[in-house]
């Protein structure tokens, strides 16, 4: 591999949407922020300089980070922010991983301006599974607000909905002709007939899972999560914030005369507090005809059927299609045997206020999202290196708990499993230990699915389904053969998922919902991960610029 540069000058720019022009803070003045991309095994150097008054992170999202884990981003997980004036170098290599990835910032609501996507090619001389593409266009998928995100997060923690609901959906970070005032801001894939085109499509939006379709068009689902799938052909698909899907769109053979919109919309199992308005895009034939000074004006547009926003058979059917290749050149390493079983709840409750509306959730707000009714504490220091360094005291505790303190019965009444207790606690695993992890939405409150995220590893699902969890007959009906394997699953709200994964990277790895309020909440836990005895087990000391608290 070799080694790229990147520069990221974090900086405010003027930027107009729905007619309305706020300054948002972004990377190199760019809104969606600039493409990386690199091949596997190259090494990236990413010079982050903060020139604004909020502190900043970036995050590398799905890009496993081995033995690098000083470059994975979370704030005060595996470093300190990135301050004004200072700057950090991401040194990481990409090991064994390509596909489509994204980075966002890691700190606060600022991934909502701060993203981008990340595209990591196959080695030279290595081909795709599937035939090789006409074109590559990465479409990320965003939001917008006409506020400024960081100044509603207090609010969006008060009061659970509301004021964080976003004014439009943006593709490409543009909302589309179906917003008012938006015409003018639409992304335009231009395409020619009877050609194929690989398009990766990244759901970095901060609160909502989206059904996309293509007018007219279907596609083949080739990868997700960076990982090859056995192929599948569909109209529509689901993505939740945190995935990525790569599709291959096979033009129509002649010239249509027509355009087609590309739609996006949520998918819940209720109406929920958010904004389930449709971003579109236009996908444009380039007449063979007609010559390029003569553009095809007022062709008709065709419009997408998307699923109707509570459509859960169709969300259930699309996720159950996705099957890992499990092939000879892209085998399945799913885990067989397990070390550690984990049972996590995972859900939001409400905790007790007083009169004057001081509550005893996470910075005194009423709501709170917890695992195993544990709200996650922010520390004050990073947690990775309060490990590297033996000064864990008083910043975090080992003791995670396996299993909820209150146990949860999807059947019966409202259960108990609102509490929440506060604190900074992770797993400790030693290294190489193979773990499965079952986790159960408790639904209480919510109807969207909690996209669980885990750094530092790719999982394995190798169960999934609704109601309560049975611990006795639901493990014979795993799928150990070719579970989809990704970074991002969704726990469907009122069910369950269990993955397995094999805990073979040092370090301090954040897991959390991708669905930024719920993280807000407290939707989150860390798993610290023991150095192994071999050299190249173990985590190399910190980068010397590594940023202080
Ligand atoms: Cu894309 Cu911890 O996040």
């Amino acid at each position: 591999g070799v080694t790229k540069h990147y520069t990221f000058d974090i900086k405010l720019q003027n930027v107009t949407r729905l007619c309305h022009t706020k300054s948002m803070v972004t990377v190199n003045g760019k809104f969606p922020g600039p493409r990386i991309m690199a091949r596997e095994g190259d090494r990236l150097l990413i010079k982050v300089i903060n020139h604004v008054q909020n502190n900043i992170t970036i995050h590398w999202h799905g890009i496993r980070q081995l033995q690098s884990g000083w470059a994975d981003g979370p704030a005060y997980i595996t470093q300190c922010p990135i301050q004004t004036g200072k700057s950090y170098v991401y040194n990481f290599t990409i090991v064994g991983q390509r596909g489509t990835f994204f980075w966002h910032a890691h700190i606060s609501w600022l991934r909502s301006t701060v993203y981008g996507p990340l595209i990591i090619l196959p080695k030279p001389n290595v081909s795709y599974p599937f035939s090789k593409p006409h074109k590559e266009v990465p479409i990320i998928f965003g939001e917008w607000f006409n506020a400024d995100p960081e100044a509603i997060i207090s609010q969006a923690l008060q009061t659970g909905g509301g004021p964080n609901v976003s004014d439009a959906y943006t593709l490409n970070g543009l909302p589309g002709p179906l917003y008012n005032c938006s015409a003018q801001d639409t992304f335009r894939l231009k395409v020619k007939p009877g050609k194929i085109y690989l398009i990766r499509l990244i759901n970095a939006a901060l609160n909502d899972e989206l059904f996309f379709s293509i007018a007219n068009h279907s596609v083949t689902v080739v990868e997700t999560d960076a990982i090859y799938v056995k192929p599948f052909e569909t109209d529509t698909f689901l993505i939740t914030p945190g995935q990525t899907t790569n599709v291959l769109l096979k033009t129509k053979p002649n010239f249509p005369a027509a355009d087609f919109l590309m739609t996006a919309r949520p998918y819940a199992t209720g109406q929920g507090t958010f904004d389930n308005s449709t971003v579109a895009g236009i996908l444009e034939y380039e007449s063979p005809s007609l010559h390029s000074t003569v553009p095809v004006k007022n062709l008709p547009l065709f419009k997408p059927n998307l699923p109707a926003l509570n459509d859960t058979t169709f969300a259930t059917n699309f996720t159950n299609r996705l099957k890992s290749l499990a092939s000879a050149q892209y085998p399945s390493n799913v885990p067989q045997q397990v070390d550690k079983h984990f049972f996590f709840t995972v859900g939001l409750g409400t905790n007790p206020c007083d009169q004057n509306q001081t509550c005893q959730g996470p910075n005194g707000t009423k709501f709170a999202a917890s695992v195993n009714n544990v709200s996650f504490v922010q520390p004050t220091t990073a947690l990775l290196q309060a490990h590297f360094f033996g000064q864990s005291n008083g910043v975090y505790s080992p003791s995670f708990p396996f299993s909820p303190a209150h146990w949860f019965n999807f059947t019966g009444n409202p259960p108990n499993n609102t509490m929440v207790g506060n604190g900074t606690k992770v797993v400790v695993l030693p290294f190489n230990t193979s773990v499965e992890l079952v986790m159960q939405d408790t639904s209480i409150l919510g109807v969207e699915s909690h996209p669980l995220h885990l750094h530092g590893f790719n999982f394995f699902v190798v169960g999934q389904g609704f109601g309560n969890y049975d611990p006795k007959n639901e493990p014979k009906k795993f799928n150990l053969v070719d579970p989809i394997e990704r970074n991002t699953v969704g726990v469907p709200s009122g069910g369950w998922v269990a993955i397995r994964f094999q805990a073979d990277n040092p370090g301090v790895w954040f897991m959390h919902c991708h669905l930024e309020v719920h993280t807000s909440w407290g939707l989150k836990m860390a798993w610290l991960v023991l150095d192994g005895k071999l050299p190249n087990q173990k985590l190399p000391p910190p980068p010397a610029d590594l940023p202080k608290c």
